[in-house]
């Protein structure tokens, strides 16, 4: 397996010298906080692209291949999957050209390493990283899940209590039927929960050490939440709409 770095960073072939610091907006909670909601919500008011590499292991676990079917048993059972997977995921996707401005990542890095390798390859292609950690207390977080419907075709995501489709079961947005992810069962979700403890909750003060990491309250309408979140990524944005170099960074 390449290094991440190698994979992400060099291949995209960036300048860092002559373009403009576009930022990473690195979505962080536990399951259920609302990552996937926010994200989409985002991309609509400022035009960034979401990596979701919960949706994009999904799209993987369809396919009728050794990797389709190792990725479908792994997220059954809510456990993660590997490093070296996702870096081979992530990487295509971040050098996509509608990255070049920067995106909305929603469910990476989870684990130290994977923080480790995106700090490296946002370095070599002179990326900012920006980290929203979505507070909401435990006990909500099992309501929010339980209750959580996706859409079969587009993604969306709706919930039968806080946000019912207009039609029962159906997305208002195309019409196809909603379902429950096979990994929304209460004691898979105990067990996700365990893993975000175990090693992604640890991320928080890596990002915090460098003063990145900014905490909103996860709790009210996903309009609510949102509102606090567009502030701070308005005012990121501006400030990372200046020219620099990497050696001024
Ligand atoms: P992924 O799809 O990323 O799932 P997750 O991290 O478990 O997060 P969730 O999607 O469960 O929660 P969310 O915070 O996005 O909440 P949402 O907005 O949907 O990952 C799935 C799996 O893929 C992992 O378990 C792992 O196996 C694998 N994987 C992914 N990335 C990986 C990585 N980097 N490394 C290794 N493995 C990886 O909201 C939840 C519900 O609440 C919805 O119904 C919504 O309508 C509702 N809701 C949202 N906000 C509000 C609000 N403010 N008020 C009321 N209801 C709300």
């Amino acid at each position: 397996m390449m290094a991440f770095s190698a994979h992400v960073g060099g291949a995209c072939g960036r300048d860092a010298r002559t373009e403009f610091m576009a930022t990473i907006y690195v979505l962080m909670g536990p399951q259920g906080a609302g990552k996937g909601t926010q994200a989409q919500l985002l991309a609509d008011r400022f035009g960034l692209p979401i990596v979701a590499t919960g949706d994009m292991l999904r799209e993987i676990a369809k396919t009728d291949t050794p990797l389709g079917h190792h990725v479908k048993a792994v997220l059954a059972r809510g456990e993660l999957v590997s490093d070296d997977i996702l870096a081979e995921v992530v990487k295509e996707r971040l050098c996509n050209n509608d990255c070049r401005g920067g995106s909305i990542l929603d469910g990476f890095p989870r684990t130290l390493p994977q923080a480790r390798l995106l700090e490296k390859a946002a370095q070599e292609d002179g990326c900012r990283i920006v980290v929203i950690k979505i507070d909401v207390p435990h006990e909500l977080l099992l309501r929010r899940l339980t209750g959580r419907r996706i859409c079969k075709r587009c993604n969306s995501i709706y919930h039968l209590e806080f946000k019912p489709p207009k039609v029962d079961e159906v997305c208002d947005l195309d019409g196809e039927p909603l379902f429950t992810r096979p990994d929304d069962k209460e004691e898979v979700i105990r067990q996700r929960l365990q893993l975000y403890m175990e090693k992604t909750r640890p991320l928080l003060e890596y990002y915090d050490e460098t003063n990145r990491l900014y905490r909103v309250d996860g709790t009210g309408t996903p309009e609510n939440v949102f509102s606090r979140i567009a502030e701070i990524v308005a005012k990121e944005s501006n400030g990372g709409s200046e020219c620099r170099s990497m050696s001024e960074v």
